[in-house]
């Protein structure tokens, strides 16, 4: 920013403005169009938390934290100084880039994967060493260690991986833990998958879990996630955070919907239920090949056409998927959220559409 002569000449040049305002950049959802592409959960939120707020007295009063902590403590099964709350998994994330990683220090991740972490660990001055998975999507351990320096400060595992459904086992994680390195599980995920190592925590104080509200509980809209991690990080976490970060309306929201419990895993049952289904289904178009997914979304290889043309298809008839880019170079796959019934078969009806369309057939 040398060369500004504006206002902007006095804001850090780490702070630039670059015109993508990333909280603006995703565009909303027009009424009749059915929402594939951000794995956010259709069955919705518990209807208990509107019930609630419809009548809550408690609005002028400052959030109560520890509250939030206690409850969160009691869902993820550790005790409370194990937990730190924030607003949404993708704060936790940034929140343990910003109290790890530094100018010159590495972090190791394995693409194809989500690039939050990532992005955030560049923002704090780290640079990002990856460690592609292999062909089957799975974390090549060998590489992971091999890649460790003096300068690695984090290596980042999503699991189950998005945008590939792949889910890493137990041993893979542990084996990477015992390196000594500090590992963050992303686990957005995990309800789907029915698979956590959470429980590991309080014996490796190098492993660090990052969890979220938004899908299990569909709650992505009120911005609830948190971490498990040793006490002595979640010390250095809230170091900080600034006091009151986390607003009354997400406390109230995670103790309803705990209380709603077997209703919203009753739903994430028909969503994986429905992930199977549709699996299969997006399996008998001989140009896609259905990976296996643990997650709340399929991703599919493009093995005839183009993912970006045939995403763009798909949304001209109302439904938006991702087009994601799992190889080498453009987009070589779709990733499609798993809805209710009802948005499969329109997603369905619209691919085979789309195969007589574009000629895929
Ligand atoms: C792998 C992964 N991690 C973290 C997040 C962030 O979730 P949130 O900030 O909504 O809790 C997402 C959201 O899609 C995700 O896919």
């Amino acid at each position: 920013m040398t060369d500004a002569t504006g206002i902007e000449r006095f804001i850090k040049p780490k702070y630039a403005p670059t015109g993508k305002g990333a909280p603006f950049s995703i565009p909303p959802t027009p009424p009749g169009v059915i929402n594939l592409a951000l794995n956010e959960n259709h069955y919705g939120a518990s209807p208990k938390i509107g019930e609630r707020l419809a009548n809550y007295p408690d609005l002028n009063l400052y959030p109560n934290a520890k509250e939030l902590q206690k409850l969160i403590a009691g869902y993820a099964g550790v005790a409370e100084e194990y937990v730190v709350p924030a607003n949404g998994g993708s704060q936790i994330l940034d929140l343990i880039a910003n109290a790890f990683v530094g100018d010159g220090d590495e972090v190791i991740h394995c693409p194809p994967t989500f690039h939050v972490f990532a992005q955030r660990a560049q923002f704090h001055g780290g640079s990002i060493v990856s460690v592609p998975r292999d062909e089957n999507f799975a974390v090549n351990v060998a590489a992971v260690k091999a890649a460790i320096t003096d300068k690695t400060k984090i290596i980042v595992i999503v699991n189950p991986n998005n945008p590939t459904g792949t889910l890493t086992s137990k041993k893979d994680i542990l084996e990477i833990v015992d390196t000594g390195v500090p590992v963050l599980l992303d686990e957005a995920y995990a309800e789907f998958a029915g698979e956590t190592v959470i429980d590991l925590v309080a014996k490796y104080d190098n492993l660090m879990v990052m969890r979220t509200f938004s899908k299990w509980a569909a709650l992505a809209g009120m911005r609830v996630g948190f971490a498990v991690v040793a006490p002595v990080i979640a010390q250095s976490i809230a170091r900080i955070t600034m006091p009151f970060f986390i607003d009354q309306i997400s406390a109230v929201a995670v103790q309803e919907s705990l209380k709603d419990i077997d209703y919203l895993m009753g739903n994430v049952k028909l969503i994986v239920e429905q992930r199977e289904r549709l699996s299969a289904e997006l399996g008998k178009f001989n140009f896609l090949k259905p990976y296996p997914s643990a997650g709340n979304f399929v991703c599919c290889a493009v093995t005839t056409g183009d993912a970006k043309q045939i995403q763009q298809a798909v949304a001209a008839r109302n439904i938006r998927i991702s087009a994601v880019d799992v190889g080498q170079g453009g987009p070589t796959a779709i990733r499609i959220t798993i809805g209710k019934p009802e948005h499969s078969d329109a997603l369905l009806k619209a691919l085979q559409e789309v195969a007589v369309e574009l000629n895929l057939s």
